[in-house]
């Protein structure tokens, strides 16, 4: 399939509230032409609103979104050049899957002889080749969604908008999908905004990943960004395992149970927390080594969970901390059980200070 010019997205302080609920308050993302964007926050933040804003099913309050320098926001949804895949696919029951594909075209006023062809190219990139007269309940939820994704990109759109595609999959065909949807994106070059609440969902496919929370984007960045140096407490919390632990600052010294912490680089400014990933901690036996930071503590819980073990440590001071540790033979589960005393390592430059403020 050829693809069209890509185009960038650019949206500016758009705000839509419904009612007294606030669903977007002030809105700005800059998305680049054939980029993949990942659009992720728990439910009732604002995802479908932004996306149904973008393809125009929405009209904000305020603010404007720009396709490439045309201003969108008074163009109608077909108008638009937008293929859209709608939270539970949105399906026509009543036609086979050929005219669901079709329906696009028939708005765009296509010629006859041109459809068969065009329906019959979306359905070979979807790997559904020969299911045209297929009744959409005959079909299983996979195939669903890729009916849906013929429907979108059958006219070529410059702009893919993906709302939960794959919420309704089970775990194995979903990661399938993920896969294959990354692959068709590197094929057919569209500029892409794909919602998910799945935060490894958005890591696995994202060129970048915007958060939101309550209708504000928390942080913009790529997915190792996002994980690595999440922009504050919201994001370190709903992406990926975290434990946050109490810091103080004592000049240009940050102290956590009165010990300096080394870190690489500069802590942001005002209340400080400190962020360690499960994965990214040890047990050590050498706790003089300077490019770690060292904890003491007591094991207080161990919970096997086949290809890792989850151990939760009491630290002197109190507070709890969560390791993950390898469970291969040879490794620390053989020697570590609960009441043992410990000590932690964690490198320096996983030693995370983020803003100990819940939001943006
Ligand atoms: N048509 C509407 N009328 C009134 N309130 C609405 C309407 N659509 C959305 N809302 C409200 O706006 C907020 C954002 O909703 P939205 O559908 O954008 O969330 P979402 O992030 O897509 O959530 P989910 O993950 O559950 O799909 C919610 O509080 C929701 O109840
Ligand atoms: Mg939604």
């Amino acid at each position: 399939m050829h693809h069209s010019t890509a185009l960038p997205i650019s949206i500016s302080a758009v705000t839509k509230a419904y009612g007294a609920v606030h669903a977007l308050k002030g809105v700005s993302l800059d998305i680049q032409a054939g980029e993949f964007m990942t659009l992720l926050g728990p439910s009732g933040s604002g995802k479908t609103t932004l996306l149904m804003a973008i393809a125009g099913f929405t009209r904000p309050d305020s603010g404007s979104i720009r396709f490439g320098d045309q201003e969108a926001i008074l163009s109608p949804p077909h108008k638009r050049g937008v293929g859209m895949v709608f939270q539970n696919y949105a399906l026509f029951p009543h036609m086979n899957v050929a005219r669901n594909v079709a329906y696009p075209l028939k708005l765009r006023k296509v010629a006859k002889a041109e459809v068969d062809a065009m329906v019959a190219e979306a359905l070979e990139t979807v790997q559904l080749a020969g299911y045209g007269d297929r009744a959409i309940s005959q079909l299983s939820g996979g195939q669903k969604q890729r009916v849906a994704l013929a429907r979108a990109i059958v006219f070529k759109p410059r702009i893919l908008l993906m709302d939960e595609p794959l919420s309704a999959l089970d775990k194995k065909l979903r990661e399938h999908m993920q896969i294959e949807l990354r692959h068709l994106h590197e094929k057919l070059g569209m500029t892409t905004v794909y919602v998910t609440h799945d935060q490894r969902e958005a890591l696995t496919m994202a060129d970048r990943i915007a958060v939101i929370n309550h209708g504000s984007l928390q942080q913009v960045d790529t997915p190792r960004k996002i994980y690595e140096s999440p922009a504050n407490r919201f994001v370190a919390d709903f992406i990926g395992e975290s434990s946050i632990l109490p810091v103080v600052r004592d000049g240009n010294t940050i102290r956590f149970d009165g010990n300096a912490l080394k870190t690489v680089t500069a802590p942001p400014d005002g209340p400080l927390a400190l962020m360690i990933r499960p994965e990214r901690l040890a047990f050590v036996t050498d706790a003089s080594r300077d490019e770690v930071n060292t904890f003491a503590g007591n094991v207080l819980e161990l919970v096997y969970q086949g290809d890792s073990a989850l151990c939760y440590i009491e630290l002197s001071n109190g507070t709890t901390v969560a390791l993950r540790a390898n469970t291969h033979a040879g490794g620390p589960l053989d020697s570590i059980v609960e009441g043992a005393s410990v000590t932690l390592g964690l490198h320096v430059a996983d030693t995370v200070l983020i803003p100990a403020g819940r939001d943006a």
